[in-house]
């Protein structure tokens, strides 16, 4: 029996998928559960942002009876996102509006998030959460999640020293059918199960940002997917949500810095005051060259995986599982 409150012991907990005129409640519950969590995490008030309208209706659109909500006498009180990427199924986020809390309304969405990604065919099932908040990292490990890496959070103030690239190329809605496969190969070859086709899908027909390309002798040799809407549409700052550089070549160094140099052009080149990107901690070598690149590190999640096994080949990437 836990020692916290079981708020909704008495009342029945409905799972259903999320439908267009829910999208204004769940950005309210997400804004109430993650100002209340950083209350708890650094103890001052902060209002966060309403994550962007835009954002969710892309979720649904791609993954419709995995964004879901919960509801509580009729009322939502908490949502859930579930993304497939070829093989590998992740979650996030998942909130809980904080009078709901602990009784066991996060479970459920959970539980149901699992379902829905089993049934979509995932073979690996994982999500990325802070490391260091105790609630987080029991809710999952009792869930039966298991800690796989270390996922570091940097950001990088734009200087105005941000290079121009060549070689580089923008993907544009008309010249999307002739890349994804290319995408889908370079993915595999990341991690075998791995597919970033549908998510560089999103980025370009849902003008959620930029989808950028390098090809060397003919071939695409590496990609760049940038989310420029982030949480309120006119986010100071853009995210590079993958950028896999061919984790078979000997210049893949050379291939994710033309593209991160690119991601960093367009970011300045539309206002943003940073680059925010998440990688993997497993590497030092890419950690050194992110501080060598003015990279400063800003706190770190931890993945953990549930079903299936997930490993990631090369050195020069940036992937997360993060909403
Ligand atoms: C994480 C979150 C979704 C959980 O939702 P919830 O409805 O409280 O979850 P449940 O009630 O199903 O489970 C909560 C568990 O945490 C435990 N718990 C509560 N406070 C705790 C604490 N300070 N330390 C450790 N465990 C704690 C509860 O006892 C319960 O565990 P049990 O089922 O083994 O008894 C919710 O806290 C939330 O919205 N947080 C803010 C946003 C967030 O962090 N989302 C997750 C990002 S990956």
């Amino acid at each position: 029996m836990s020692i916290f409150a079981r708020m909704n012991k008495d009342r029945s907990i409905a799972i259903r998928p999320m439908r267009p005129e829910d999208i204004d409640r769940v950005r309210e519950v997400g804004q109430i559960a993650w100002s209340d969590l950083v209350v708890q995490d650094i103890g001052r008030r902060f209002r966060y942002p309403k994550r962007s309208e835009r954002l969710i209706e892309s979720y649904m659109a791609v993954e419709p009876k995995g964004c879901l909500v919960a509801e509580v006498g009729g009322t939502i009180v908490g949502s859930a996102f579930c993304h497939v990427w070829g093989g590998i199924g992740w979650i996030g986020p998942l909130e809980v509006l904080p009078d709901h809390q602990n009784g066991g309304v996060g479970k459920a969405l959970l539980s149901a998030c699992e379902r829905h990604l089993s049934e979509r065919g995932c073979d690996v099932i994982g999500l990325e959460t802070m490391s260091h908040m105790p609630k987080n990292l029991h809710f999952y490990l009792s869930s039966g999640y298991v800690p796989t890496s270390v996922v570091l959070i940097m950001e990088k103030r734009m200087l105005g020293d941000e290079v121009h690239t060549q070689f580089v190329e923008d993907v544009d809605i008309s010249g999307l059918p002739s890349v994804l496969v290319d995408i889908t190969r370079l993915s595999r070859e990341l991690s075998p199960s791995l597919d970033y086709a549908d998510e560089a899908r999103m980025a370009v027909e849902r003008h959620m940002g930029r989808l950028f390309v390098t090809k060397r002798d003919g071939k695409v040799a590496g990609f760049a997917i940038l989310h420029t809407y982030q949480r309120e549409e006119e986010a100071r700052y853009s995210s590079v949500k993958a950028l896999i550089a061919d984790p078979g070549r000997s210049d893949q160094r050379e291939i994710f810095n033309a593209l991160l140099d690119r991601c960093e052009q367009a970011s300045a080149s539309m206002g943003k005051d940073h680059v925010l990107i998440r990688l993997s901690a497993l590497s030092p070598d890419l950690y050194q060259h992110m501080l060598s690149r003015s990279y400063l590190l800003k706190g770190a999640n931890v993945r953990m995986v549930k079903k299936g096994t997930y490993e990631e080949n090369g050195k020069y990437h940036i992937t997360s599982w993060a909403g």
